[in-house]
């Protein structure tokens, strides 16, 4: 009879960095000490075997090689061969990987000068996307998300955000949400994490100067969107762009209220293009994440570096692409914030997939250290989406989310610039 594995052994990785030390810190003025860097080090995993496949579930045991407990070394080991680390697997807390279509004409425009705002007053911007994503079909839309969240696992990433918002509609939006959902399913080796955005802009045909305009926008948001997506149980999240030409911080909050009741977490495109003090909305609401922060006061800095909950999502792919100032991350950190970076993987603003990419602009541009870096993509992007109580360090009885990488050490994650996931 066909004995399935209980157990999956990993020996002899050039060192495994648990981040135990960054759980203790809550993620905030992390040093190189909270890495939880072992050398030759092991890892044991439970495992399921789910149709034929096997997956790991938890963390069982970690350590030096040379301290593997006895019950696990019968069992037949991965032997790493000191050429590769281990490390928790990475968390890309903020993608709208859901889209069809692409930007490529908007992109030609902006590097001949135009701006991102220009653009999408021009027709272009995020309805061109919205266009496109409502002509295409559920299987296209999944066909092409699936490959971009393999790419990213390829970069080590495990745990994945998905935001809707190129729908629009309550169809649309329900569409871009069951591909979510889809993928979910076809990748249990990823945690998915959906965020419904249904208010990332005013949908077509909707003229925005109008109040009365905004305002059935906004009705249809709140009385029919939101339950029904709630209903359906297809979003953990709700996300509002809250800024210039986008919704109104009223709006915005007004959003959020309701997107509470219903009992989702919320999340917030805070202080990206200009500053509408949406991060201290974010805090007053307890949201899991204000993310962006190009534009941040020192208010919302100081509410931040209060908050046990908020995070500070970082996103510099975004910052970098659009030409814009980066996110004041030193002042975030040396204030006290959760800070986290993702890659805001879309097609306007950030079409890069790349997390290592994000967090070599992070090292260069934004000043981060190495162990803030490592926090960003780890403990603190599983904190942006409250799931950090069993995901983000490699800690015996975390769920068994890691990566293997295909170097010796850590670093070079991000010290090699721009690498290929399929070399
Ligand atoms: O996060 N800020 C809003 N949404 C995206 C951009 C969307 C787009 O340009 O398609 C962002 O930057
Ligand atoms: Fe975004």
């Amino acid at each position: 009879m066909y004995n399935p594995p209980m157990f999956q052994v990993i020996t002899h990785a050039s060192e495994v960095l648990t981040g135990a030390g960054i759980r203790a810190k809550d993620g905030r003025k992390v040093t190189d000490d909270d890495l939880g860097r072992i050398l030759d080090g092991a890892l044991v995993l439970s495992v399921k075997t789910v149709r034929g496949k096997v997956i790991p579930q938890r963390i069982e045991w970690v350590g030096p090689t040379s301290q593997l407990p006895k019950r696990f070394s019968k069992i037949r080991a991965t032997n790493l061969k000191g050429k590769r680390a281990i490390i928790p697997g990475l968390v890309d807390c903020h993608t709208h990987l859901v889209f069809a279509g692409d930007r490529s004409e908007d992109f030609a425009e902006r590097c001949a000068g135009v701006s991102y705002q220009e653009i999408a007053r021009k027709g272009g911007g995020i309805a061109r996307t919205v266009r496109a994503t409502q002509l295409a079909s559920e299987a296209e839309l999944l066909k092409s998300a699936e490959l971009r969240a393999r790419e990213m696992f390829a970069f080590g990433v495990r745990t994945l955000e998905i935001k809707s918002g190129y729908g629009l509609t309550l169809e649309d939006e329900l569409k871009i949400l069951r591909v979510a959902a889809q993928l979910k399913r076809k990748l249990p080796e990823m945690h998915i994490h959906s965020t419904f955005l249904g208010a990332h802009d005013f949908p077509p045909g909707i003229d925005r100067a109008c109040k009365e305009s905004r305002k059935d926008s906004i009705r249809q948001i709140v009385d029919v969107m939101l339950p029904e997506v709630k209903r359906l149980g297809l979003a953990d999240s709700c996300d509002v762009f809250v800024d210039d030409g986008y919704f109104t911080l009223r709006e915005g909050q007004h959003i959020l209220t309701r997107a509470k009741q219903l009992g989702f977490s919320l999340k917030l495109h805070a202080d990206e293009l200009s500053n509408t003090e949406s991060t201290r909305l974010a805090v007053k609401m307890a949201a899991l994440s204000a993310d962006h922060l190009l534009q941040v006061s020192l208010s919302g800095i100081r509410a931040l570096a209060k908050s046990r909950k908020t995070v500070a999502v970082l996103l510099p792919g975004t910052a970098f692409y659009l030409k814009a100032d980066h996110a004041p991350a030193r002042k975030l950190i040396q204030a006290g914030a959760c800070v986290a970076l993702a890659t805001d993987f879309n097609p306007g603003s950030s079409m890069c997939a790349s997390l290592p990419a994000i967090m070599t602009i992070a090292a260069l541009y934004l000043q981060m250290t190495r162990a803030e870096i490592f926090a960003a993509v780890t403990y603190n992007g599983a904190k942006a989406l409250g799931c950090e109580d069993r995901l983000g360090t490699l800690e015996v009885g975390n769920l068994a989310s890691f990566a293997i990488l295909p170097f010796p050490k850590f670093e070079e994650l991000y010290y090699r610039f721009a690498w290929s996931a399929g070399r």
